[in-house]
């Protein structure tokens, strides 16, 4: 093993733990009453509750009994990893470019410091319609395709069937969702038409530096909502809302990890927060994974929903647009920039209070 790249190294404060804090308390939530009844059937005022509960307390929880087939995330997850232990001129055969966004790369960072992983992005949609660039003004509209690569040939197969199957369960969920914050359930519904919801297989290699690198550096999800499916190995970790504790998400078998995405958090008006989580590699073993991101249309203007907010409440956050925030997100996370990455919280509005401060301090 040569010189690990310092490319890779976390700022002191950010590195790993090697100790494992168990993450007791995500909750896990059974969905088989949605699978299991008449699907006109309202779910249950305690199943919402649930969601209520785990959106507010942890922005994190697990579900089984989801429907979503075993037979469906093992055929994906053997296919991502006979796609990932080929030679990397092979993957990289279907690489991301600057013009090609969807398929292979093994340099991705999260907040300027490098991945210690390589992936595979895919949409759900192809094509998906997207904003062609991040400037405001600029309103081309581009399409994305899938690459698929030579082998396994079964990969393209295994992913389309599993990009229907876990949407089936997040349309599921946006209607706990909706319903647990006091709204009718097929609100969210319109947002997801023309979606840009993409699948992504992770592969995290062992590392020789597992006290200083991360599979993917602390961040949020920037969409709606994440399913994610890991495999017995472990590795994610999750910032408890209640004392800021990284705290590890144990692998259940054929359970999957839903957290609230950035979307979430504006449309509820911080009701429900994403919350911040990294992945933790280790010298040993790798380690795969399969999120789901599922996302609203390019054209969706993100803002407090107007039943969330009132006189008492106010809107937190000024809309922005989905497309331009995606774009501009991705062009960050290619390459390593100067700036800040975007965040939901540059488009927050000040409270009261700064907003006066501001203005004593004009004066
Ligand atoms: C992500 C992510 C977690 C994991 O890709 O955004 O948080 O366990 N992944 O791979
Ligand atoms: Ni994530």
């Amino acid at each position: 093993m040569g010189e690990v790249d310092p490319a890779y190294f976390q700022q002191p404060e950010h590195r790993p733990k090697l100790e494992i804090v168990q993450a007791q308390g995500i909750p896990l939530i059974d969905l088989s009453e949605l699978t299991s009844n008449d699907p006109s059937q309202q779910p249950s005022e305690n199943l919402v509750e649930e969601i209520r509960n785990a959106c507010r307390g942890w922005g994190f929880f697990q579900v089984v009994n989801h429907g979503v087939p075993l037979e469906t995330r093992q055929r994906i997850m053997a296919a991502s990893k006979e796609f990932f232990a080929q030679p990397l001129d092979e993957k990289r055969k279907v690489r991301r470019d600057e013009k090609r966004v969807l398929g292979y790369y093994d340099t991705e960072h999260t907040k300027n410091v490098r991945d210690w992983k390589e992936v595979f992005d895919l949409t759900v949609e192809d094509p998906t319609f997207v904003t062609a660039s991040h400037h405001p003004d600029d309103q081309e509209v581009d399409e994305w395709h899938n690459q698929w690569p030579d082998f396994p040939p079964h990969l393209r197969g295994a992913c389309e069937e599993y990009g229907r199957a876990v949407e089936k369960l997040a349309f599921k969920l946006m209607e706990l969702i909706a319903l647990s914050l006091g709204l009718r359930a097929d609100r969210f519904e319109g947002f997801f038409k023309d979606q840009t919801s993409f699948v992504r297989l992770n592969h995290y290699p062992p590392c020789p530096v597992p006290h200083l690198a991360l599979g993917v550096g602390r961040h949020k999800d920037a969409g709606a909502l994440t399913v994610l499916a890991q495999d017995d190995v472990g590795g994610l970790e999750v910032k408890r809302k209640s004392d800021g504790q990284w705290v590890w998400a144990s692998p259940t078998p054929d359970a999957y990890i839903i957290n609230v995405g950035d979307i979430i958090q504006v449309w509820s008006n911080n009701v429900y927060e994403s919350v911040e989580h990294r992945v933790m590699v280790n010298s040993e073993r790798e380690r795969f994974s399969i999120p789901f991101f599922f996302n609203p249309s390019h054209y969706t203007v993100v803002e407090p929903l107007e039943e969330l907010v009132s006189n008492e409440s106010r809107a937190k956050y000024k809309a922005y647009n989905w497309g331009k925030f995606l774009l501009t997100r991705k062009a960050s996370n290619f390459k390593k920039l100067d700036v800040e990455n975007i965040q939901i919280s540059h488009f927050r509005v000040p409270e009261l209070a700064d907003a006066l401060e501001g203005a004593l301090k004009l004066n």
